[in-house]
């Protein structure tokens, strides 16, 4: 998801600079190509070396080391960069921003590079809250520096308040932020994910191997790409996306209720989710003995189709269904395109391996309404969920 990009991370001299190893993990995880400059305080916290062995690039310390320069200069670590993030970022550091001064390799290269820079400053609650620390911070983001702003809590110093480093899943998530374009700032997408669960009595239900993955990483790409997004979700083990709202249902009828209440304000609708289309006739209020049965039929009446719901009333949204096939792919998924009234399916051969239901990635074709079907390689759900929000807004261009 972050293929390609190249990411300074800068990493002052404080207490939580340990943290910065994990934010390091994920930012490499997700693909990007990490450079890690410590300044020299820094180095008292962390070794170089873990950052070394998790980037698998040489740690920059020292603006003066000929052999650093020789290899990477300063100047090349600015212009390669996509991104700059320091985490943590010390007051002193931001001072000397604020202010100019440009006496290390890390301060060289925020003042050298043209990338959008990120500072996650973590310090005393004092030393936050300071005018100085307030004016240099207030000054670099009139200059279109971005901050993350400090968690609240106890503090290494012993104080409680605002001044400790975010999670960095969150710093994470900032960053790959500001790696994406905002094409959908404005757009009110309502996505739905996971599975329904159609209870038996209180302790059985029926239901399906969806994991919410794939909706979940729509509404992931959304909120990244500067979408308002409402995920509704059947029970799923995920956590939601930062900046989503989330709507937890059960069941089908849970669900077709949640999304009728979103969609009235909704630009794209996206049916990812992979709705039981039956249910049991009776619900039993307390558990189902055995009593020495052999075999239970259990009788199912059919649940409400939410997506042909939406496209029989539909309104001036996009609207995105899914098809999960197992045979006749395009001919299958071409009918529901129809029958639902739906702007683009997106059908996935649930038989593939590493596709489909339960699994990181998906292998998936996309079906328009003027007859064109477009396949996809293998993907990362993250990766096909970009591309198909890459679609939508050429639907939405006329395109
Ligand atoms: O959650 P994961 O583990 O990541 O798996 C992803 C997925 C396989 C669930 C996903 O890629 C997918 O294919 N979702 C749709 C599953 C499905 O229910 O397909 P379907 O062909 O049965 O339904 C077609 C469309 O109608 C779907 O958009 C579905 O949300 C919608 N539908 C179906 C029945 C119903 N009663 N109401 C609906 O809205």
């Amino acid at each position: 998801m972050l293929n390609g990009k190249r990411i300074v991370l800068g990493v002052t001299g404080g207490i939580a600079a340990y943290k910065s190893v994990e934010l390091l993990r994920l930012l490499t995880k997700a693909g990007a190509e990490v450079h890690v400059v410590m300044t020299r305080s820094a180095t008292e916290f962390v070794g170089p070396l873990t950052f070394q062995a998790l980037s698998g690039n040489p740690v920059h310390t020292d603006l003066f080391n000929l052999y650093q320069e020789s290899e990477i200069g300063h100047i090349s670590l600015a212009d390669g960069a996509d991104l700059v993030v320091v985490a943590p970022a010390t007051a002193n550091l931001i001072g000397k921003v604020a202010n100019g001064i440009a006496d290390d390799l890390l301060t060289t290269t925020i003042m050298a590079t043209k990338a959008p820079v990120l500072f996650a400053p973590a310090m005393n609650v004092n030393m936050f809250e300071n005018p100085i620390y307030r004016a240099n911070e207030h000054r670099l983001e009139e200059h279109g520096y971005h901050f993350v702003e400090p968690a609240t809590g106890e503090l290494a110093c012993g104080w409680e308040g605002k001044g400790k480093l975010p999670d960095p899943s969150y710093l994470f998530d900032r960053a790959a932020a500001l790696l994406h374009p905002a094409d959908l700032q404005g757009e009110r997408i309502v996505i739905t994910a996971g599975p329904t669960r159609e209870e038996i009595d209180p302790v059985r239900y029926v239901s399906n191997y969806s994991s919410g993955r794939m909706g979940y990483a729509i509404a992931e790409a959304a909120v990244r790409r500067g979408a308002e997004v409402v995920l509704i979700s059947g029970p799923t083990a995920l956590a939601p996306p930062t900046g989503v709202k989330l709507v937890a249902v059960q069941s089908a009828k849970q669900m077709h209720d949640a999304v009728m209440a979103a969609v009235d304000k909704a630009s794209v609708v996206i049916k990812a989710a992979a709705v039981a289309d039956y249910r049991p006739a009776e619900r039993a209020e307390s558990k189902v003995k055995k009593g020495g049965r052999e075999a239970w039929q259990l009788e199912l009446e059919k649940n409400p189709d939410i997506l042909a719901a939406l496209g029989a009333m539909k309104k001036e949204w996009l609207l995105v269904g899914f098809a999960a096939e197992t045979d006749d792919l395009i001919a299958n998924a071409r009918k529901k395109l129809e029958q639902k009234n739906l702007d683009l399916i997106v059908a996935n051969d649930v038989t593939c391996a590493d596709a489909g239901f339960d699994v990181e990635t998906n292998i998936v074709r996309f079906l328009f309404r003027d007859g064109k079907v477009e396949e996809l390689p293998k993907m990362t759900k993250l990766e096909v969920a970009h591309s198909l929000l890459d679609r939508i807004i050429g639907l939405k261009q006329g395109g």
